[in-house]
């Protein structure tokens, strides 16, 4: 399984403290069936803003690190760019930013309390000139709460939504959860991530995960959410035709 949003670098934003605490969130996340990762660093104005050349020390450093213990996890680089930042972000900017450094996915966060035309205008124009926007968690976002299915506006438009695992999960509250199902049942979620920032803080076991998403969605559409889907975001040959996962209370799979 391959997590798409993790905040795995130490000492960089409100994720592990230091190195061994990322070691350890990596045997862990290894140890129930992830193989890579995509380490998504805050990057937003007024909290956690690191140079860029420090994200890739830190990779650099971590990777060095795994190889050193032997754990055999693939560490890509990543961020998660808040979206008054991406705005205002350099084309180069944001593709030092983005998955892989590849230019072609950036991992978007939208201010809680962001009224959903905010989000949607604020994602418009990250991606004019930049790469194709993921949405972390909408379902944690005040305006998606009240009416989950305002997602399907930039869903059409051809903007990735990843949930967070333990919103669905019912570990970040009811009001996550609900929306989280409602967005799945609308069929317009392409990835879960864990969104993990340490062993104890929102971490979360793929293997609990992967059965709970295949109780909704089907062995097919867990795999979609936690394998196929990911993997094409770091694969440079991949075409982009992600196609999303429906819980299984409605129709199945909308093609996009
Ligand atoms: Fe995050």
């Amino acid at each position: 399984m391959i997590d798409i949003h993790c905040h795995l670098l130490p000492g960089l934003d409100d994720g592990p403290a230091d190195i061994d605490e990322a070691v350890a969130l990596a045997k862990k996340l290894h140890s129930c069936g992830v193989h890579t990762v995509v380490a998504t660093p805050h990057f937003r104005t007024g909290a956690w803003r690191p140079p860029i050349e420090d994200i890739d020390a830190a990779i650099a450093c971590l990777k060095a690190r795994l190889t050193e213990e032997g754990v055999d996890i693939e560490v890509i680089p990543g961020a998660e760019v808040g979206l008054v930042d991406a705005v205002e972000l350099s084309k180069e900017e944001l593709v030092a930013l983005s998955f892989g450094k590849q230019g072609r996915y950036v991992l978007l966060e939208a201010p809680t309390l962001m009224p959903v035309e905010g989000i949607e205008q604020g994602i418009f124009r990250a991606q004019l000139s930049g790469p194709r926007a993921i949405l972390a968690h909408p379902e944690r976002l005040h305006a998606y709460q009240m009416k989950p299915e305002r997602l399907a506006s930039i869903f059409s438009s051809g903007v990735l939504v990843q949930l967070d695992a333990r919103s669905l999960l019912g570990k970040e509250g009811r009001e996550a959860k609900r929306a989280g199902q409602v967005m799945l049942r609308n069929g317009h979620v392409h990835f879960v991530g864990s969104d993990a920032h340490s062993c104890g803080r929102r971490y979360v076991d793929f293997q609990e995960l992967a059965a709970y998403l295949t109780s909704l969605c089907g062995e097919a559409g867990a795999e979609r959410l936690l394998k196929t889907n990911p993997a094409m975001l770091l694969d440079p040959e991949s075409k982009g035709e992600f196609v999303s996962v429906a819980s299984r209370r409605k129709k199945l799979l909308g093609l996009f």
